[in-house]
């Protein structure tokens, strides 16, 4: 593809097939160094973990192109250790930081002239493992792969930057004890139908309330909730599984350090949404977007308003977007200078 057919004003979330992707085989005990590749289609053995016991995990993350023309990833550490975790959780060999951050940057620089200009989006990359090679039994994989692939990509949800409405939905995306705090594959499967029935009810998506109660808030579709109250406090859940987001961290931290709220990790009840003046969603692709309001049963409840953003949602909004593109100093180590 050619990226001069790109429209880099109308970009959304949609696959592009991009120059280059790179691949790494884990065999006999280790990685090898890793390629990088034309080739987008993956020939793997039919008995593949992958393919039926759900062996493999994912990363998001962007590469923002700056006003002076370099290129900026975010926090690549931060996947590089989730990534492991995830790993960990489903008895898959860890990808060393080193070859992760490496393998970030030179899909990153093979596919360049994909990168959105400043301002118009980012490049999405893609980083997975997935268990690999021929087998039956419920074990793990004799063979893994590592591949990351890269996509230019807008707004994740349509409109970006403005209020969008979410539906609280009946269905659980993961367990109390379960891969929810892990980024697998399973969970996004156990989320395509309550995704689906949400947008087909004019929602943007779900929100997930705890497995075990269902009293309290736990993610918004593929997002961390995070509310803001009139005394100055920034909250977001705190539960075993829930995503540990990276930008709901950077958030966090953000939040405290620059705009002066105070950081709660902690129980969001279903039945105490009025204390929350303001509302968001976080996340690599969400970036932030607003809630306007969240439908419970037959009750909307809106949040600031459900046309304009509030102004400590655009207050983090600035400074996160700001750091990540370089026009604003983040704190030490968040940037990684790709070129
Ligand atoms: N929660 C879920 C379920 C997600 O899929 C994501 C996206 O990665 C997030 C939260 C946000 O995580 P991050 O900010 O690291 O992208
Ligand atoms: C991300 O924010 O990077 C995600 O992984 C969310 C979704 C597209 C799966």
């Amino acid at each position: 593809m050619s990226n001069e057919s790109i429209n880099w004003d109308k970009l959304g979330f949609d696959y592009i097939k991009t120059d280059k992707r790179y691949l790494s085989y884990f065999r006999n005990g280790e990685w090898d160094k890793g390629t990088l590749t034309e080739d987008n289609q993956l020939h793997i053995s039919e008995g593949s973990t992958a393919l039926h016991y759900g062996q493999q995990c994912f990363e998001g993350m962007k590469a923002y192109r700056c006003k002076d023309g370099s290129i900026n990833l975010f926090r690549p550490d931060q996947n590089a250790l989730r990534m492991q975790r995830s790993c960990d959780r489903l008895l898959m060999p860890q990808v060393p930081t080193e070859q992760f951050i490496d393998a970030c940057k030179q899909v990153v620089k093979a596919n360049e002239r994909f990168i959105p200009p400043y301002g118009k989006g980012a490049l999405y990359l893609r980083p997975f493992v997935i268990g690999v090679g021929d087998n039956i039994g419920v074990r793990t994989a004799p063979e893994f792969i590592f591949s990351i692939f890269a996509i230019p990509v807008g707004s994740y949800f349509k409109g970006g930057m403005t209020p969008h409405k979410f539906l609280i939905s009946d269905y659980d995306r993961a367990a109390p004890q379960g891969t929810g705090a892990a980024k697998v594959g399973g969970n996004y499967a156990a989320s395509l139908q309550p995704g689906y029935k949400a947008k087909q009810a004019g929602f943007a998506d779900c929100i997930y309330l705890d497995p075990l109660t269902h009293t309290k808030i736990e993610e918004v579709g593929s997002a961390n909730f995070f509310g803001i109250t009139a005394n100055n406090e920034f909250i977001t859940p705190k539960s075993a599984s829930v995503l540990p987001g990276i930008t709901r961290l950077s958030l966090m931290e953000l939040a405290q350090s620059r705009l002066g709220l105070k950081v709660i990790e902690g129980d969001v009840l279903i039945n105490n949404l009025d204390r929350f003046v303001e509302a968001g969603a976080c996340g690599t692709a969400a970036v932030i977007t607003p809630i306007g309001g969240i439908q419970y049963g037959d009750k909307l409840h809106v949040f600031y308003s459900e046309s304009e953003v509030g102004p400590v949602t655009q207050k983090l909004y600035n400074e996160l977007t700001g750091i990540q593109s370089g026009d604003i100093e983040g704190p030490a180590g968040w940037v990684v200078k790709v070129a």
